[in-house]
Order: C-alpha cells, then sequence, then structure tokens
C-alpha cells in the first residue's frame, strides 16, 4: 500500500477526468491538490514538448496530467512520494521513478516545470539544480499564486538567467519564465548554524536555517534525561539539533531520527554519522514496532507551504504513544496556541507541564 491506512483520503477533486487527493489529512474541505498555479503551468505545455523535469509537484497533479510525456520528477518529501504515487494510481497511470534533489536527473531536462515554494532557499536550490542538469537552451517556467509574489523571487532568478519575464494573471496566478542560464553548473552552499559549541551544517529550505529555532532550544533547555541506555526517537528531526544536545551528557543512547523532509534528513546524517545515530526519511511511524522507544523528543511540524494543519502533529503524537515502551517518555515543546494538552491526556496516562513562557510550552508525558 503507497499511502499508510491512517492517511485517510479527503478532498478528493476531478480535473479533466482525472481524480485527485490530498493524502495530508487536512478537515479542510475547500482544499484542493492543485492550485490555478498547477493550472496555468499545464495550460503552457505545447504537444511537442518533451524531456521536462517536473519540481515541487506536492500531489501529484502535474505528473499525472503529463505522465504521457514521462517527466523526470523531483521530490523533497516521503509525503509528496506517496501523494504522487497515490494520485497516479487513482488515475491508472504507471508510476514514475522520482528524483533526489542532490542527485542528477536522468537525461538534461529542455523545460523546468517549477511550483514555487514557500521556501525562497528551496526556490534557490531548485533553480540551481536545474542549471546543473539542463540543456544550453532550457526554459522554466516557475507558476505561483499572485498573493504569494515577492521581489526575492525575480532577483533570485536573475541570478542564474539572463532573461527573467513574468507573465499576466490568470485566476490571480502567474508564471516566471526564465531563459538562458547564466552559467552550466552551480555549487550549492550548506548553510551552517553555530549553537553551543557545536555547528550544524544543513540543505537549503530544511527547517529554520538562520539559527536553532527558538522552540527548540526552549525544549533543549528544559529537557531532564534519567535514562542512559535504551533508544531515543528525536521525531521531526530537521538538522538533528535535539538529538545531537542529548548525545552531549548521554552518549550511550541509541538515537533515531526521522524527518518527512529528504534534505533534512540528509542534513542531519552529515551533522550526526557515527553509527549509534540512525536515520529515517519517512512521514509516520508505521517502521516501528510497538513499544520500541525509551524516549521521544520532538517539536513537531504544523505549519505545511501556506497551511496550517494540526492532524499531522497529532497523529504523530498518537503514534508516539504506540512506539513507547511502558514508563517511556514523550518529551514536545509547541506553541502556546496549538493546545495539544487535550489531545495529550487522551493518548498518554499522565501529562506534565514541565516549563512554558508566553509562547512555547514544553511537556512530558509518560507511557
Ligand atoms: C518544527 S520543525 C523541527 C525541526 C528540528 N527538530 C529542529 O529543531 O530544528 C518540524 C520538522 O517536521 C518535519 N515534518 C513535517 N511533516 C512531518 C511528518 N509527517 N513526519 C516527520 N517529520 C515531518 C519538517 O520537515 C521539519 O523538519
Amino acid at each position: 500500500m503507497l499511502v499508510s491506512s491512517t492517511y485517510l483520503r479527503s478532498n478528493m477533486a476531478k480535473y479533466n477526468g482525472r481524480n485527485f487527493e490530498r493524502y495530508d489529512l487536512s478537515e479542510d474541505r475547500s482544499l484542493r491538490a492543485w492550485s490555478a498555479a498547477d493550472e496555468y503551468l499545464l495550460s503552457e505545455l505545447k504537444p511537442e514538448d518533451e524531456n521536462i523535469a517536473l519540481y515541487h509537484d506536492r500531489f501529484g497533479f502535474l505528473t499525472a496530467n503529463i505522465a504521457d510525456k514521462k517527466p523526470q520528477v523531483v521530490v523533497s518529501h516521503m509525503s509528496q512520494e506517496r501523494a504522487i504515487s497515490a494520485n497516479l494510481e487513482n488515475n491508472e497511470l504507471t508510476h514514475t521513478q522520482f528524483i533526489y534533489p542532490l542527485d542528477s536527473l536522468i537525461q538534461p531536462a529542455n523545460l523546468a516545470l517549477l511550483k514555487v515554494p514557500k521556501s525562497l532557499e528551496l526556490f534557490e536550490f531548485y533553480l540551481q539544480h536545474i542549471v546543473s542538469n539542463s540543456t544550453s537552451d532550457v526554459v522554466v517556467l516557475c507558476g505561483f499564486m499572485t498573493r504569494h509574489f515577492s521581489p526575492s523571487l525575480v532577483s533570485i532568478a536573475q541570478k542564474y538567467f539572463e532573461v527573467v519575464e513574468q507573465s499576466l494573471a490568470k485566476k490571480k496566478a502567474r508564471i516566471l519564465i526564465l531563459k538562458v542560464k547564466k552559467s552550466k553548473k552551480v555549487t550549492t552552499i550548506l548553510n551552517t548554524i553555530e549553537y553551543n559549541g557545536t555547528t550544524y551544517s544543513q540543505y537549503p529550505g530544511v527547517f529554520s536555517s538562520g539559527h536553532v529555532d527558538f522552540a527548540s532550544q526552549f525544549l533543549i533547555n528544559h529537557l531532564e534525561i534519567d535514562i542512559n541506555e535504551g533508544r531515543v526517537l528525536d521525531l521531526a528531526s530537521g538538522n538533528g539539533v535535539i538529538a545531537s544536545e542529548i548525545s552531549k551528557s548521554e552518549s550511550n543512547l541509541e538515537f533515531h531520527l526521522l524527518d518527512d523532509s529528504y534534505l533534512a534528513v540528509e542534513s542531519a546524517r552529515k551533522n550526526l554519522s557515527t553509527e549509534n545515530f540512525h536515520h529515517h526519511y519517512d512521514q509516520n511511524l508505521a517502521r516501528f514496532e510497538n513499544g520500541f522507544f525509551d524516549l521521544i523528543v520532538t517539536n513537531p511540524p504544523f505549519h505545511f507551504e501556506y497551511e496550517i494543519n494540526i492532524q499531522i502533529p497529532l497523529l504523530l503524537l498518537k503514534e508516539s504513544y504506540r512506539c513507547l515502551k511502558k514508563g517511556g517518555e514523550l518529551w514536545i515543546v509547541a506553541n502556546q496556541h496549538l493546545n495539544y494538552k487535550t489531545h495529550l491526556t487522551k493518548y498518554f496516562e499522565s501529562t506534565e507541564l514541565i516549563s512554558e513562557d508566553k509562547k512555547y510550552v514544553v511537556y512530558k508525558c509518560v507511557k
């Protein structure tokens, strides 16, 4: 099965006779698996276009609609891989081979279709990938909703392309058209963060690139670890900073780090490379058996591109309960307004408030 059965079907909608679903548990029935920006990108394709690379097609709308052209699909999240695969399967289309942004395209692209991500760093990273993996006359079409426009989109594009034009708006969406690349190859520079005597590196687009997130710092400062052997999970681990900080005092623990973002997992792998660290690229805990962990620590996600979705973190917390041993602990930091306590008390035998300030709260939950 492609998508965990816990990721229930929601928001199914039809486009050109095909069915598309979001597979993100969202309870907002108004959300669809594509936007007017995706439709605009699709409408710009000509029958003769071939050798196409797709970037940031979140739920597979573009992949499915041009499946006959066998596009090369660059993916950055496991949730994206699963949603694209599921939507292809829904429409009885053949499976595509995915390409990760740290790998090269199988053949250089003539045309790249890029759905602009919220992260400008990731946008730039994708442009660098296109420059290094395309023919000399490549054309890049970047689709976005007009309300998400920022002048930085243009200035970033101008670093890599001589010609940067903006289309007229259609249904409140626009396209940036990029032509004539400025160089043949670009090397990506990793971001670095200094924290507590350690230098963390991370790929562009990984959560909190300028500094360690303040919520994570709040958790690290209040953690009291009273085990010195056993298994720890850093759930939604980003660059791995929480596991790393724990390992400074408890080096005998076996650490597992899991994140939905491919670039986050590869960043954590760079930061924590010894054999007591195990890295998992996934969107849920299905791979772990019941009672596998002694301790789970997390600063869970709730922002997904331009949306807030509380259903995903709630499922991760429920799964955390299943994966903890009896007596095992979940330590979680959250923004005050999210009110996780109501849910945590439903899942866990005990939920203790460890610390709070105006913005954040740390809970320790015991199974
Ligand atoms: C608030 S950030 C915390 C990152 C890291 N722990 C830190 O302190 O920098 C949340 C992380 O959750 C990841 N994420 C989003 N959805 C996820 C899912 N379904 N499963 C696991 N990780 C997920 C994001 O990629 C992001 O790295």
